[in-house]
């Protein structure tokens, strides 16, 4: 088979997921990096010995050998990136969130379209086992009509700091850089139902707590920048055409005891809660059970990753249909630019 030669646009700190997962892959030949960031861009060569480096994204989709890019650049050029990819005849790979506004979002999907390419969104959510398993449960009718659903990602002191706080290059805070995963998986497993109306409220309260000195979890390839006009908080209800509806709560920085990722979903016969392993709660001859599956259902960030970046590779080499299209990525985009126009006018927003 012949390999797919790919390029990283952004080489900080998810990239190294997308390097990994690609230099593994049988089918893939990694050949080149890009990045603003000269350092930055020398100190990942020399570390995956990925010699081919570029400076600028025209430079690099410039090179006829490259067939596909991981698009892994802070959320305000998601779109400038993958439209200029798209146009130069590459398969695009965009990291979540696929833009910072609807419109953003649209001109990449027609890009894509015109070029006849395939622009897929990293929602790397939906190649979890768990999310397989789910898949499953629901094909086989075990929760009869889901109707809600109820996801929580808070951290208590957990800003990545860098670009993350900086609306301009963000476009949001928690919503869109953590939200959007829980949005976008419990949007996945109802199946795409068509959303209809959004009512949310967003907090600016404790900022990136910048007296706190301890600081763990996630962090940007540039933490040394602390800009903050985020919201810390996020809480959001959105209900879809069929009836469904979800409510999310999200947060950098919220006074809550423990950090928190908790998704749950109920339908009329079952439910499940990802907490994050995998149980299925019933009624079983008259009685109230609950079920937990005997084998491993969370994923390692790597394992992920590496399901995500196979499914890509697949879909270009063998024309696989996609399992996070752009179109999808719009629709969750459409959902997360209404829960901050709703917020901003305190009213619910129809659309
Ligand atoms: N899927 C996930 O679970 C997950 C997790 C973390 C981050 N992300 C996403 O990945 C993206 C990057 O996040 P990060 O944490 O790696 O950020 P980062 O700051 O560590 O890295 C971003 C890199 O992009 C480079 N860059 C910015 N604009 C560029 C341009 N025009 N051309 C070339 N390089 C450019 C920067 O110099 C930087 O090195 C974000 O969209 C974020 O939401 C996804």
């Amino acid at each position: 088979m012949k390999k797919l030669r790919v390029g990283i646009i952004g080489v900080g700190s998810i990239s190294h997921e997308h390097i990994q997962a690609y230099q593994k892959h049988p089918n893939v030949e990694l050949v080149a990096f890009c990045d603003i960031n000269d350092e930055q861009l020398a100190k990942m060569s020399a570390l995956y010995g990925v010699t081919e480096t570029y400076a600028t994204k025209e430079e690099m989709l410039a090179n006829a050998a490259i067939d596909a890019v991981s698009i892994c650049v802070w959320n305000s050029m998601h779109a400038e990136c993958a439209i200029t990819a798209l146009n130069a005849g590459k398969h695009v790979l965009c990291e979540k969130p696929m833009a910072t506004t609807v419109e953003e979002a649209k001109a990449m999907e027609v890009a894509a379209e015109k070029n006849n390419k395939l622009l897929m969104i990293g929602f790397v959510r939906r190649f979890g086992n768990d999310t397989n398993i789910l898949m499953e449960f629901k094909e086989n009718d075990f929760f009869g009509e889901l109707y809600y659903g109820k996801a929580t990602y808070l951290r208590r002191h957990g800003n990545p700091e860098g670009w993350f706080g900086d609306k301009s290059r963000s476009g949001g805070g928690p919503l869109i850089d953590l939200g959007v995963h829980v949005i976008d998986l419990l949007t996945y497993v109802l199946g795409q139902p068509k959303p209809v109306s959004v009512y949310g409220v967003t907090f600016q309260k404790l900022f990136n707590r910048p007296d706190v000195k301890d600081k763990q979890g996630y962090i940007s390839s540039t933490p040394g920048e602390i800009i903050c006009d985020v919201e810390d908080l996020a809480s959001a209800m959105i209900r879809f055409e069929n009836g469904a509806v979800l409510s999310i709560e999200t947060s950098f920085s919220l006074n809550v005891k423990d950090d928190e990722q908790k998704i749950e979903l109920f339908g009329t016969k079952g439910g499940a809660s990802l907490n994050p392993s995998l149980e299925l709660h019933t009624e079983m001859n008259g009685y109230m059970s609950d079920i937990q599956l005997k084998m491993p259902t969370a994923l390692s960030m790597d394992g992920l990753f590496f399901n995500e970046i196979s499914h890509f590779v697949e879909c270009v080499l063998e024309d696989k249909p996609c399992l996070s299209p752009a179109s999808e990525g719009v629709m969750i985009t459409e959902i997360i630019e209404a829960i901050y126009k709703s917020a901003e006018t305190g009213h619910e927003v129809i659309l």
